[in-house]
């Protein structure tokens, strides 16, 4: 079977990452999750006082970028069979899952000269082909040849409430769950749905050629069915 390139966009907390990493784990392709690059750079701008309340600094964020300060890298984590997100170096999984980089990020994912660097960067990554990538523009600005080209989506109050059930799990403590609100969780998918795909660079969009994945009522194993059975057809056309 030749090696492809499989782009997977979709909304926000579709499941995505979770079919993208298990079908790249079970056909030996890397993967590459691209929101957490631009969470990445979202909590770069965070520490460095470059995202306050007024709004971003552009051009002292621009200026960093340029200047190469801001290097995200992934590392393969052997125990969570996936790989880890790191900014300069450092270990930042978790800190760029949290609920105040998530509220954060769209209008860093806006900004042309943040999308400009991570597109070069992905494509870089997805030279040798054999990779599996998820974002929001990978079928249609990063590989618009890509071979298999897959848009996810399901209800928002589906998405809201897997999140929800996600960082629950995650607590560290009791407070840490019941500090948790549905409503502002489905708010913030909402959010993220709208700045996603009214942004003037690369919007959210279907690929024409993309196979559309409603996952609001099926299991994680028919997704990945699914999805392993247009990898064959793709992979062996
Ligand atoms: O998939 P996620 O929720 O981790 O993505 C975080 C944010 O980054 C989300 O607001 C959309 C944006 N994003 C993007 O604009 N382009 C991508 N290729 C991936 C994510």
């Amino acid at each position: 079977m030749k090696k492809i390139v499989i782009a997977i966009d979709g909304h926000s907390s579709c499941g995505k990452s979770t079919m993208a990493k298990d079908l790249a784990r079970s056909i030996g392709y890397v993967y590459v999750d691209t929101g957490a690059m631009y969470r990445a750079v979202t909590l770069y701008a965070m520490r460095n006082g470059l995202y306050p309340a007024e709004g971003i600094k552009e051009e002292a964020l621009k200026a960093d970028i340029e200047a190469g300060k801001v290097q995200v890298s992934f590392k393969f984590n052997a125990e969570a069979g996936r790989p880890d997100t790191y900014l300069n170096g450092e270990l930042v999984e978790t800190e760029i899952r949290q609920m105040e980089v998530s509220n954060r990020v769209s209008p860093i994912a806006a900004l042309p000269f943040v999308r400009t660097l991570l597109t070069q960067q992905q494509q870089a990554m997805g030279r040798e082909k054999g990779i599996v990538m998820d974002g929001r523009d990978i079928g249609t600005a990063v590989f618009p040849q890509a071979e298999l080209k897959v848009f996810v989506t399901a209800s928002a109050e589906v998405r809201a409430q897997r999140r929800y059930d996600e960082l629950r799990g995650k607590a560290q403590t009791q407070e840490e769950a019941d500090a948790l609100s549905f409503d502002e969780i489905l708010k913030n998918v909402q959010e993220r749905d709208y700045l996603d795909s009214h942004r003037e660079t690369a919007p959210l969009r279907q690929a024409p050629d993309a196979l559309v994945l409603d996952n609001s009522h099926m299991t994680k194993e028919e997704q990945n069915a699914w999805l392993l059975q247009r990898y064959n057809e793709a992979a062996a056309s």
